[in-house]
């Protein structure tokens, strides 16, 4: 027996537990203190009244012989003509046409940006950016598969454009942006598109925080771009969008005309998933499928409105201390330059003992974060004003 020895080239443990950990040792220390947790994106708003009603309806099909549910139909991957038929709705309010066939639904983004790479061969090169959301780059270390870095920092705004000079088979983008905020206009996505085209790439999207975008010039699917269903693979989560972080389901578009070396790619992906998946459980499935109707996009919005107004109380708050910033719009993140030259890790450490705060460091996604900390607005209001009203008492001494 052998063990996977790429395992072996990982950090000792993933960005968050370390957080978790450090923060879980400073309240053990200090029982007395009241810690305030923006770190980890992890929603704190209830399920919409819409989402819970169908979950209950659901559990009642479930209790009577008529209605029961076992395996979800195997037409689609487990995913239930429903779901994908709301999926579909919502895509064709971008303007985006997808047919049944091409929606996959999962138990989130997370899992699938992991699990896609299975179709792909492992020395395909991976270009992922420099801050990176760790699960990208973990997942393609434990695969051993050679990586390069796209540099995003202060100068390119933590956008960085495609380089002609560098070969990569498997691009990964996330916009608006898991750790920074900073979010991609149309015309910048064109040009990633037509990069990947011209040399038979494929972009992995990740578009798990879309519906935190106001502002038109932003896309919010990679496919309102010309071109991009014959090169990407977009992912995306009901957990930011809904609130789903506890209850688990995403979806990952495949498009029909996503062909490499004269393969259907969404056929590889329906063999996978029909070969190591069961599916998302009928009740997650019938709330999914109520968050986009009519009413599910009204209580939605109305989450994800109070989440933007905390990102907002934050921004303002960075405003008021001079501190260079990106994201806080479009964006449930806040990604800042550390005051006074301070590490990452020094800033979690200071704002920690010193106003009861926990962020996440920049440097734990990666060398370019170096010198960054990432705040989150999915906090409560409460806790985000008492937050920002710390961090303005300390950071103005
Ligand atoms: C984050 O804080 O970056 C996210 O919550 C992580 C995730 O969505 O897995």
């Amino acid at each position: 027996m052998k063990i996977n020895e790429h395992f072996l080239q990982l950090k000792d443990s993933y960005l968050f537990a370390t957080v978790g950990r450090k923060t879980a040792a400073y309240k053990a220390a200090h029982p007395d203190k009241d810690v305030i947790r923006l770190s980890i994106g992890d929603v704190t708003l209830p399920l919409a009244p819409v989402v819970i009603e169908a979950m209950h309806k659901a559990v009642d099909d479930m209790s009577h012989k008529e209605t029961f549910k076992g395996y979800g139909p195997d037409q689609y991957c487990y995913g239930y003509e429903a779901l994908i038929d709301s999926i579909k709705r919502s895509y064709a309010r971008k303007g985006v046409a997808l047919a049944s066939s091409e929606v996959f639904i999962s138990d989130g983004a997370k899992s699938d940006c992991g699990n896609i790479l299975d179709i792909f061969s492992d020395d395909n090169v991976v270009l992922v950016p420099d801050p990176v959301y760790p699960v990208y780059l973990d997942t393609n270390v434990m695969a051993g598969r050679k990586i390069v870095f796209a540099d995003a920092t202060e100068e390119n705004g933590f956008l960085p454009m495609p380089d002609d000079s560098v070969k990569a088979d498997i691009i990964y983008i996330c916009s608006p942006n898991n750790p920074t905020g900073a979010a991609y206009t149309r015309e910048q996505l064109k040009a990633w598109v037509d990069h990947a085209r011209a040399r038979d790439a494929v972009i992995l999207y990740d578009a798990a925080y879309e519906h935190f975008v106001t502002d038109d010039k932003f896309a919010r699917s990679i496919y309102e771009v010309e071109g991009a269903k014959e090169c990407a693979i977009e992912l995306c989560s009901y957990s930011k969008t809904a609130g789903f972080t506890g209850v688990r389901c995403g979806y990952t578009i495949v498009p029909e005309a996503l062909v490499r070396q004269g393969v259907s790619l969404n056929k590889l992906w329906a063999r996978r998933q029909s070969t190591k998946f069961n599916g998302v459980s009928y009740i997650t499935q019938m709330g999914a499928a109520a968050v986009f109707t009519d009413c599910g996009e009204r209580q939605i919005a109305d989450n994800i409105n109070y989440y933007r107004r905390n990102a907002k109380i934050i921004a303002d708050c960075l405003d008021s201390l001079g501190i260079w910033y990106t994201g806080g719009k479009n964006s449930p993140y806040i990604w800042l330059k550390c005051p006074n030259g301070m590490s990452s890790w020094e800033f979690f450490d200071y704002l920690l003992e010193n106003a009861q705060v926990v962020g996440t460091p920049g440097s734990g996604f990666g060398k370019n974060g170096e010198g960054f900390f990432r705040l989150t607005a999915f906090g409560s209001e409460e806790n985000t004003r008492k937050a920002c009203a710390r961090i303005k008492a300390l950071l103005q001494k």
